[in-house]
């Protein structure tokens, strides 16, 4: 633990760190173009950022990693890129166990499986199962997500309970809406870190972003470092934040 703590950017609170970080990981292609290169290189490159990162945050102490690896819009992407991402992000869930498992990480997917292959959707059982008694942060992997579809899918639950018998309308309120998302259980994005330049949610964590603090950068996903995250903590720990409310 002490370790962890010297670990840690000196300019760091370790007693005020974001409880869940949300990561729109952006800008993978043109960094490959950038390079003459294809833009599956540029994914490659990304994932291995990705690691990085999640050990850092890991190592840090925070509790949640929420990460946008394909929405449910990434489909109109052409078929070879589409491949080639299902084909990393399968071997990002095979090669999980091995690495980021040993670091205590517990992987869990989040977005509708319908769409997805059999294989892929075995994979994430398998590797979700793997991990599930660690103890350190959870990283959700947003496969086939998008904000609206998640809450779309909690309506039809939600109906279906009323339905059954199980469920009575007056008992909806905030906290149990939450319980029928994809993140049951977990706390909302305190810190939402968008690289590449664009600003925008593009559909992400509609609902658990609510409050969430933005940071922003021009730098492409693959140039991300650590100390870009640690800049983001810092920046985010300096932000009076309100809830609506007025600052203390
Ligand atoms: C955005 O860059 C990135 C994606 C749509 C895919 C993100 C996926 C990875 C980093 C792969 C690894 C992730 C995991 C969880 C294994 P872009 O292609 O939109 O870049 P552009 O805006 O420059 O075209």
């Amino acid at each position: 633990m002490i370790f962890r703590k010297r670990k840690i950017n000196h300019e760091i609170d370790p007693g005020k760190l974001p409880e869940h970080i949300g990561i729109i990981l952006d800008g993978n292609g043109r960094w490959a173009t950038k390079r003459g290169l294809p833009r599956s290189a540029g994914h490659s490159a990304g994932a291995d950022t990705l690691k990085k990162i999640v050990t850092e945050c890991n190592n840090m102490g925070i509790k949640y990693i929420t990460v946008y690896a394909f929405s449910t819009e990434n489909w109109s992407r052409p078929k070879e890129e589409v491949d080639f991402l299902m084909n990393l992000l399968l071997n990002y869930l095979r090669n999980a166990e091995k690495t980021l498992a040993g670091e205590n990480v517990v992987i869990r997917a989040i977005g509708s499986r319908t769409e997805l292959s059999e294989e892929i959707r075995q994979q994430i059982l398998k590797t979700e199962a793997f991990t599930a008694n660690n103890t350190g942060i959870v990283m959700n992997i947003a496969l086939n997500y998008g904000g609206r579809e998640e809450i779309v899918h909690a309506v039809k639950n939600i109906c279906t309970d009323i339905t059954d018998g199980k469920l009575n309308p007056e008992e909806i309120d905030e906290k149990l809406f939450s319980e029928y998302l994809y993140t049951v259980g977990q706390p909302d994005i305190d810190l939402l870190i968008r690289t590449s330049g664009e600003q925008r949610l593009s559909n992400f964590l509609l609902w658990q972003n609510s409050y969430a603090e933005m940071w922003f950068t021009r730098k492409l996903w693959p140039d991300f470092t650590v100390h870009d995250l640690h800049n983001a903590i810092i920046d985010y720990q300096n932000r009076g934040r309100r809830f609506g409310g007025i600052q203390k």
